[in-house]
């Protein structure tokens, strides 16, 4: 939910023209967070003010504005420190439009400007407080209120540093924020902050860095800093205390560089192209840039916080986040299927030995056996892939498992006991709902696993334990290769927990070797392609589409109402068949497309019940079965036929024909594929 991007070049000349190519450059990278509105800042020419622009639209309508405005000779020549920020939004305060558009000012004369991902609760609280004392608002937004708070703080203590004004300024707010704030008051200086929204910090130097920690600065009294004071308590507008400043006599330079670039991100792929080493902010971490020296500063230490924050290398490849010969990210991602599932087992399965090692989790093992019942929470897709895996984990592991919407379970205080295991499953690892139903779980003691697929993501960071999925980057905001990916991890993990269950052995044996020709079979299910492009052409007009199936393939049925739904605008609805006769079939007739799932499996026999009642009511559905059966496809006249594999195994093979028709669907109805309306990929507000 929206994208954050700041650039500092210190003593690394850079003209302004090139500075505003990085910040676009860095906003197209973070469009799949939000695609709204975009805007920017930089320094005037005479470096005494700065200049924003703003539009309405995706990340292209600013840049051609750019183009036009920013032709000038003045802004092609070098400056040797400067500060621009970027962002790119998903509006949740205020409709998309230039005047809701980030950078935020603080004043007329845009002394204080902020870009901000997330949501100030209490920005009514601090509105009413600014306006008070004469501040007037020109955005429906809750960001603007942060602006004119830090402008507010610096009249009122005109010797607080840069970073300290923005300290106090994130003391009074609430709710989740990852911000970038330039100023102009402080030139070639930037301060940056997260809570609960995610952003990092990314270094380039022209040698290595000589250090790979930045150690933390804490606050030296952090005893007054805890008090309900100030603007929170509802309504009251009675003038802000004056709170310790954290370090001010420390002026110690934890990373200092002659030449040195930073970038400031709400996530790695906006920063690879220029740099591997970035550090991953943690909440309330307030990272500040003064005079190419980059420092880390809370404003209170709780005794097992860390002296430092770590240096990490990006194993990310350039290539990954490229479009390549694809005409979308989405594309691109469903084809990569049968080496994204390859990655998630690599060193892990042994299919010579028929063995796993899960290493993220393998310490826990033992505990997690003993335990009394296993959560799966998640949101969207990765809740699908909850479903898909459920029965296999029931079967394998002989323990109750709930499978929960992290929306829901949050709603309904779900209780939690101590010998619950939580497994929290989520692409981006910043998914808000699923990460308040971690730390709700975490506060009750449950052992929290996380099955994420981005690397230094919060849910990463929260958990006790937890499996990287390794899909590599998804960018298209439709998940496809994360679901694939989330299904296996899960399928791991429950192989996992049977190894030592000789009832079990032939199952296990039976689910490997599928495994080991699940690659080879997921691309002869992508040969269907142009088979599913053609489909595509009988439904693309239609209003709905009903997708029906039972057992392991009902989650299949979910993944792909909800892929056909977010991308094509479509009604559709998937349905248990055993549902049918309870109220879906009222639906059917001649006219409504459906399409079935009817494999070779335990419920092959109710599956064709369904469909018999689907038939017997005119409706010609489309049938996805095994290869040659024959006895199905005489069924309909449209079927698509995939690999036979083992039963627990099928939702992969039968998800992806689904992703493919939900793509040429959204194609055919010129609907943008990456980036679908009123959505974005990492969801960050609840
Ligand atoms: C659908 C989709 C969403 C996400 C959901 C959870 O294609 O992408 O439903 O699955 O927003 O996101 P993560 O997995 O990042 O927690």
């Amino acid at each position: 939910m929206c994208g954050i991007f700041a650039y500092l070049n210190y003593l690394t000349p850079k003209s302004r023209l090139e500075v505003l190519d990085l910040l676009v450059t860095g906003l197209k990278r973070l469009e799949y967070r939000g695609y709204d509105s975009t805007g920017v800042a930089i320094d005037s020419p005479d470096s005494k003010n700065i200049v924003m622009v703003k539009r309405t639209g995706k990340v292209k309508v600013l840049e051609d504005a750019i183009l036009e405005h920013f032709s000038g000779g003045e802004y092609s020549e070098p400056v040797m420190t400067h500060i621009g920020i970027a962002h790119t939004r998903w509006a949740t305060h205020g409709v998309p439009c230039e005047r809701n558009s980030h950078p935020h000012r603080s004043d007329e004369g845009n002394g204080f400007v902020v870009v901000h991902n997330g949501i100030i609760t209490n920005y009514n609280d601090v509105k009413t407080f600014l306006a008070k004392r004469g501040y007037e608002f020109e955005s429906d937004t809750d960001t603007e209120v942060f602006a004119k708070l830090v402008h507010h703080l610096w009249k009122t203590h005109p010797t607080y540093s840069f970073r300290e004004l923005v300290e106090q300024a994130i003391l009074q707010v609430e709710g989740a924020f990852a911000i970038a704030v330039k100023s102009k008051h402080f030139p070639g200086e930037c301060v940056a902050s997260r809570r609960s929204s995610p952003l990092l910090v990314g270094i380039k130097t022209k040698t290595r860095l000589a250090t790979d920690h930045i150690p933390i600065l804490y606050g030296k009294d952090d005893k007054k800093l805890t008090s309900d004071q100030d603007i929170r308590p509802h309504g009251q507008t009675r003038e802000l205390p004056v709170l310790p400043r954290s370090d001010s006599t420390s002026e110690f330079m934890p990373l200092e560089e002659k030449e040195v670039e930073y970038f400031f991100a709400s996530d790695a792929s906006a920063v690879i192209e220029h740099t591997n080493r970035v550090i991953y902010l943690e909440d309330d971490d307030v990272a500040a840039v003064r005079d190419g020296t980059l420092s880390i500063h809370r404003l209170k230490k709780s005794l097992d916080d860390p002296h430092a924050r770590e240096i990490t290398t990006l194993k990310m490849e350039i290539q990954q986040i490229m479009k390549g010969n694809y005409d979308y990210f989405m594309q691109k991602e469903i084809f990569e299927q049968p080496d994204s599932v390859v990655n998630t087992m690599r060193g892990r399965v042994r299919f010579d030995g028929n063995a796993i090692v899960l290493g993220g989790i393998k310490d826990y093992i033992p505990e997690i056996k003993r335990c009394r019942r296993l959560m799966l929470i998640g949101c969207g897709t990765s809740y699908h892939s909850a479903v898909a895996t459920r029965q296999l984990l029931e079967e394998l592991t002989e323990l109750p498992v709930m499978v929960e919407l992290a929306s829901d379970f949050l709603d309904r205080n779900t209780p939690i006991f101590r010998d619950d295991v939580c497994f929290f499953i989520s692409q981006s690892g910043e998914t808000a709902d699923t990460l308040m139903a971690l730390r709700y779980c975490k506060q009750r003691g449950a052992l929290i696993v996380g099955i994420t697929n981005t690397v230094g993501s919060s849910i990463c960071r929260e958990s006790h334990c937890g499996v990287h999925i390794n899909a590599g980057p998804e960018i298209g905001v439709a998940s496809t290769k994360a679901y694939t990916s989330q299904f296996i991890s899960l399928v791991m993990f429950a192989l996992v927990m049977s190894e030592d269950r000789l009832s079990l052995q032939q199952r296990r044996l039976e689910i490997l070797q599928a495994l080991s020709n699940l690659a080879d079979q997921i691309r002869e299910v992508l040969k269907l392609d142009s088979k599913v492009q053609e489909l595509a052409k009988d439904l693309y007009q239609h209003k709905s589409l009903l997708i029906m199936g039972r057992g392991y393939n009902f989650a299949t049925c979910l993944e792909g109402a909800l892929k056909v739904k977010e991308l094509t605008y479509m009604h559709s609805e998937g349905i248990m068949a055993g549902e049918l006769k309870h109220g879906p079939l009222a639906l059917v007739d001649g006219s409504m497309p459906v399409l079935m799932i009817v494999l070779r499996d335990p419920v092959y026999v109710k599956c064709m019940n369904a469909l018999q009642q689907v038939t017997s009511r005119k409706g010609c559905p489309v049938i996805i079965c095994e290869e040659g059966d024959e006895e199905t496809k005489a069924f309909s006249s449209r079927h698509l036929e995939i690999p036979r594999t083992v039963d627990c195994l099928q939702g992969i093979l039968t998800v992806i024909p689904m992703q493919l028709l939900s793509y040429h669907i959204a194609v055919l109805r010129g609907c943008d594929v990456d980036c679908p309306r009123n959505l974005a990929k990492s969801v960050t507000v609840e």
